[in-house]
């Protein structure tokens, strides 16, 4: 596996296999290695010939008081776990290489950053469009890989391929839970025993959601009520946002019908926690 920090020497294999005509299945993360980031390195080994992962903490993405500083590096481990994943390159670039001095250019997709999440991370998504857009530039992927766990994500890279008709394809996976149903996430070492206990009721939750939907309850109100009384049982959840939304423009839902995303934000003691589900997909 090879491991390259510069942009320039990406962008020169990348450039080779494209002449070849073989397919680059990319898959970028911040790093903290988890089965969930493997099973889209795995779907990328399966779909392309020369995969790459991205290993960079974004600090564009982290408001001044988020986890930046905390956030978990443990590089040697995840380039171990790369390398028995059959990743064929790990891009790991530095935080000047990515953003020289006089750095000037951000990718904003409006209407989109603001809902949900960004209500709460105002400039997150901006971050994140923009990293991705640049990483895109580097890599040349044909197929990328997002994780279903960060929904709103996943609908905003979509949206900025599409507007700004970029050459790659975007595949979305769904979210990888531990065995009792938490998501799996990076940030969940952040968590206490019995907070961990207590984050259990995210998932628990939208079971729940799914259950009476399937039982034939169409107000999203009822649903996302039930939602709130069982994440407010517990001490140490404290809700950011319960929504139903549209699964594409992420609009709030009066009914449940057809597709619709049911996505929700919780802090956990300190650590910030999302999930979601689809409904009807
Ligand atoms: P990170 O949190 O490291 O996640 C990298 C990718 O793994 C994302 O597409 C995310 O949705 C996916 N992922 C995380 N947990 C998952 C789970 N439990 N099941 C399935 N997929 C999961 O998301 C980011 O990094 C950054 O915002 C990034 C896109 C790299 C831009 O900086």
């Amino acid at each position: 596996m090879k491991i390259v920090c510069g942009i320039k020497q990406m962008q020169e294999i990348s450039g080779k296999l494209r002449v070849c005509g073989k397919g680059i299945g990319f898959v970028p993360t911040m790093g903290a290695l988890h089965a969930g980031h493997l099973s889209l390195i795995a779907q990328a080994r399966r779909d392309c010939d020369f995969v790459v992962v991205s290993i960079f903490i974004n600090p564009l993405q982290f408001g001044p008081q988020e986890d930046f500083k905390n956030y978990p590096r443990v590089f040697k481990q995840d380039a171990a776990i790369c390398r028995k994943a059959g990743v064929d390159c790990l891009f790991y670039p530095g935080f000047l290489e990515m953003y020289p001095q006089e750095y000037k250019t951000y990718v904003i997709v409006e209407g989109l950053s603001d809902k949900l999440c960004g209500k709460f991370r105002p400039g997150h998504f901006r971050g994140v469009a923009t990293v991705v857009a640049k990483l895109f530039n580097i890599v040349s992927p044909s197929i990328a890989y997002f994780g279903q766990k960060d929904a709103q994500q996943a609908v905003i890279i979509r949206k900025m391929a599409t507007d700004l008709n970029l050459p790659v394809r975007i595949k979305v996976m769904p979210t990888l839970r531990e065995q009792d149903g938490l998501a799996m996430s990076s940030r969940n070492r952040y968590l206490t025993p019995e907070q961990r206990q207590d984050a259990l009721s995210l998932s628990l939750s939208l079971k729940l959601a799914r259950a009476l939907v399937k039982s034939g309850v169409k107000d999203s109100s009822k649903v996302i009520i039930a939602i709130r009384q069982l994440l407010g049982s517990k001490q140490k959840v404290k809700i950011e946002y319960v929504s139903i939304v549209n699964v594409d423009t992420l609009e709030p839902l009066k009914k449940i019908f057809g597709k619709c995303l049911i996505c929700l934000a919780a802090r956990v003691g300190k650590t910030r926690l999302i999930d979601n589900i689809l409904i009807g997909s």
